[in-house]
């Protein structure tokens, strides 16, 4: 039956184009090569540490886990992530004032916002952006403005540093505005790898600090960095003021699904945050966080933030190992776990029978069709976290997620080898 005007639904979730997962996914679903091996989205393909898991069944059995958490979050969550940040503060962090626990980083974002930005306001994103800032700016009104970074220039042919992707500071410069309320950070960044030098930092957290602008640092790969990794919020007394620090347990302990995250900022923001997340769903999931606090009191017993980088990187060089054989340059990841490999050699045949949501948008999105189709692997059109305007800068370019058992990545590569016959 046709939606009557009255019942229509809201333009935020009607007009939308259909979105990156469902293609890849409907995609992954129809290709003769089953089963595929997915390196699309950023989920792990294997379960956290013993420990954590645990803690997690132990919480389950006591009854005031299984209740209501305080809105704040646990008290014995806000304390451990209060200790683990600590020693990056350089000074001892209030888990009463300057912790806010989240249902995930996602919903942390979106309480931020809803803290913060009034219709009309503008809020700064660098592209590529992870998609989902975009729909929670856009519900409480605000409107975005958007900076590229853009790849390196010989990225079609050298591999290089993920630090080569740069951004434009002059362009960041003019995107500011007497209507600019916050900036978006993701460091390290998701799909590019880089992580922002101190350098890079300073700059923007200047730029903000004179034009009074609040820092959104979306820091959840934070303890998967490959070289050092600055926090902006550490910078300086008058940044610390202006930044919200975004974690999240789903990246920190291999549990996406748990849907635990947290933000550190000084008290005077951190509690309007709190208010907000307190209408949108009250408290977070109780015995989960419990189990998260256990994982921070326990990481360093168990060696766990030196083996998650060590593991992961082992996973990164692993499944890279294949461009070289394929000649294909990809942008080397400072930390989190998605690669970008330039394709560009890559020779899509003329008349591939692309379907026409497909064939209509960038060739990133042709080419993750046909590996798809052709080899048996999954991976992310990265335009996707593009506006139009900008996407051509990364449409040669594929996101492949390593976070998956050493047998998939191996996998993976033997497939990927099957690209040989249509390499240039
Ligand atoms: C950059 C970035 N921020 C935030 C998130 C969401 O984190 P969470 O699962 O804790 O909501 C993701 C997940 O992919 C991400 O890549």
């Amino acid at each position: 039956m046709a939606t009557t005007e009255k019942l229509k639904p809201a333009a935020r979730v009607s007009g939308q184009r259909q979105d990156v997962w469902t293609i890849i996914n409907e995609a992954a679903a129809a290709s003769p090569k089953q089963p595929i091996v997915n390196m699309g989205q950023g989920f792990f393909g294997y379960n956290p540490p013993e420990f954590i898991l645990d803690a997690a069944r132990e919480a389950l059995g006591r009854v005031e886990c299984n209740q209501y958490s305080p809105t704040r979050g646990r008290p014995r969550l806000k304390k451990a992530i209060a200790d683990a940040y600590s020693p990056f503060w350089g000074r001892e962090i209030n888990p009463e004032t300057e912790v806010t626990i989240t249902t995930g980083a996602n919903e942390g974002m979106l309480s931020a916002f809803m803290a913060f930005v009034e219709e009309g306001d503008e809020v700064i994103v660098f592209e590529p952006f992870f998609d989902q800032y975009i729909s929670n700016i856009e519900i409480p009104g605000g409107k975005i403005v958007y900076v590229p970074m853009s790849p390196p220039k010989d990225g079609a042919t050298v591999t290089s540093s993920a630090a080569n992707w740069t951004i434009d500071f002059d362009a960041l410069r003019r995107a500011i505005s007497p209507r600019t309320k916050m900036i978006v950070l993701n460091t390290p960044h998701n799909p590019v790898g880089k992580i922002y030098s101190r350098e890079e930092l300073e700059i923007i957290g200047d730029l903000c600090v004179k034009n009074q602008i609040l820092i959104l640092s979306d820091e959840v790969y934070d303890r998967l960095h490959y070289v050092p990794f600055t926090r902006i919020a550490t910078l300086s007394p008058e940044i610390e003021k202006l930044t919200l620090t975004v974690g999240s347990a789903g990246k920190n302990f291999y549990a996406t699904g748990w849907r635990v995250g947290w933000l550190v900022g000084p008290p005077d923001l951190i509690k309007y945050v709190a208010a907000a997340h307190t209408r949108i769903c009250y408290s977070s999931v109780s015995p989960l966080q419990e189990a998260c606090a256990v994982a921070f009191e326990q990481a360093d017993a168990h060696d766990f933030w030196s083996t998650s980088i060590r593991d992961m990187k082992s996973k990164m060089d692993r499944f890279n190992s294949v461009w070289a054989e394929l000649d294909m340059p990809f942008s080397e990841p400072e930390g989190g776990y998605f690669v970008l490999v330039n394709m560009s050699k890559v020779k899509l045949p003329a008349d591939y029978p692309f379907p026409p949501h497909v064939a209509s948008r960038p060739r990133d999105f042709k080419l993750a069709w046909f590996l798809i189709q052709e080899v048996g692997v999954a991976a992310i059109p990265p335009t996707e976290f593009y506006t139009e305007k900008n996407a051509l800068l990364a449409e040669d370019y594929i996101r492949f997620a390593v976070c998956k058992e050493d047998e998939v990545l191996e996998l993976a590569k033997e497939r990927l080898r099957g690209l040989k016959k249509y390499i240039e």
